[in-house]
């Protein structure tokens, strides 16, 4: 099984210098590089990403695999190749900018593709591999690691463009989700580089569930974690492109733990001049307020809530079935 992966790994390798040769001289990829050219990728980072393009042929991969002696039932199960119905395979990326995906120490574990223009679905990505366990990788993070455990946190971001126009501003501490939710394997990972992290989705409905999504399993792993906010209908990628880094770099001083964010925007939501608006409020806070493992930070988020919202501390301590100090 061991010889397996390694195999895989080297398919893995292979698929990636094959689609980024093409990427870089291929006359086929013409339309990719003009795309990457209104991205405003230079190439130094096209190179750090190892980006390809996926030609739009059925067999490309397949043929050029072939020829290396791969046996294509082992791309398959990489995701490259898939089985046709009356027998053979055929590509499953084409026409699409390739993001190699790899693992913490650079291997190519996968790819995630864009399409050029703006055709459904978006993006493609491969499946879950011997090698490739989604759970537990974070995009880009062997290019942050070093500056994850230099600065001592991480960004964590939603999309491939993202981590790489933060990337080409000089934000290394970046580590991107591509879809998934995040997980408790996610959160080990990071654990290993950094001792806080900010959440950087974006700022549209979807990013804000991902935020309110991530923000009880950060209480739950009790991991320092802070909410960075951007102007409404941007994401990090347009933000850095619009506004610039330094505009970027106030965003995160400014930004706010996570508790905080929840509480804020579950003020939006609810009418605190009502009963019934308060009693929400404490029934959403409650629970999340009880994780925080800081008897110190509870105990002063629990003043907080409790004056805004116009009950006694205790009965919100009652409530959270955590008390702070014991008054004897
Ligand atoms: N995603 C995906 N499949 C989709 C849409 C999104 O896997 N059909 C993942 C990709 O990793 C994508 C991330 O979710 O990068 C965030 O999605 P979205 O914000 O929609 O895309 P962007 O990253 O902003 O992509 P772009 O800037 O190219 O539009
Ligand atoms: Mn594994
Ligand atoms: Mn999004
Ligand atoms: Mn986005
Ligand atoms: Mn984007």
């Amino acid at each position: 099984r061991l010889d397996e992966r390694e195999l895989l790994y080297e398919i893995g390798e292979l698929a990636a210098k094959f689609y980024r040769n093409l990427l870089e001289r291929n006359e086929e990829a013409a339309a990719a590089r003009r795309y990457l050219e209104k991205r405003g990728v230079d190439r130094e980072t096209a190179e750090a990403y190892r980006l390809g393009y996926a030609p739009e042929r059925w067999d490309a991969l397949a043929r050029y695999l072939a020829q290396k002696g791969v046996p294509p039932e082992q791309a398959e199960k990489l995701g490259l190749l898939r089985r046709r119905e009356g027998g053979g395979f055929y590509d499953t990326f084409r026409n699409r900018l390739l993001f190699a995906i790899t693992d913490i120490h650079g291997r190519i574990i996968g790819f995630g593709g864009r399409v050029l223009d703006d055709s459904l679905p978006k993006y493609i990505n491969s499946p879950e591999s011997p090698i490739y366990h989604k759970s537990e990788v974070l995009f880009g993070a062997h290019l942050a690691k070093g500056a994850m455990r230099e600065q001592g946190s991480a960004i964590v971001v939603e999309g491939y463009f993202d981590h790489l126009a933060l990337y080409q501003a000089g934000v290394r501490n970046v580590v991107a989700t591509c879809g998934t939710a995040l997980t408790d394997g996610h959160i080990k990972l990071l654990k290993r580089y950094a001792t806080k992290v900010y959440t950087l989705f974006d700022a549209d409905s979807a990013g804000k569930k991902a935020t309110l999504r991530a923000l009880d399993l950060f209480l739950q792993e009790n991991f320092p974690a802070y909410v960075v906010e951007l102007t409404a209908g941007e994401d990090p990628d347009s933000f850095v492109k619009k506004e610039g880094v330094t505009a970027f770099q106030d965003r995160l001083a400014k930004a706010r733990p996570v508790i905080e964010y929840f509480f804020r925007d579950l003020l939006r939501q609810v009418d605190i001049g009502t009963v019934e608006g308060k009693v929400r409020v404490v029934e959403e806070l409650a629970p999340r307020l009880a994780k925080i493992a800081n008897p110190i930070e509870r105990e002063l988020y629990v003043r907080e809530v409790s004056r805004i919202v116009g009950v006694e501390n205790r009965s919100l301590l009652a409530k959270i079935g955590r008390g702070a100090a014991p008054a004897n």
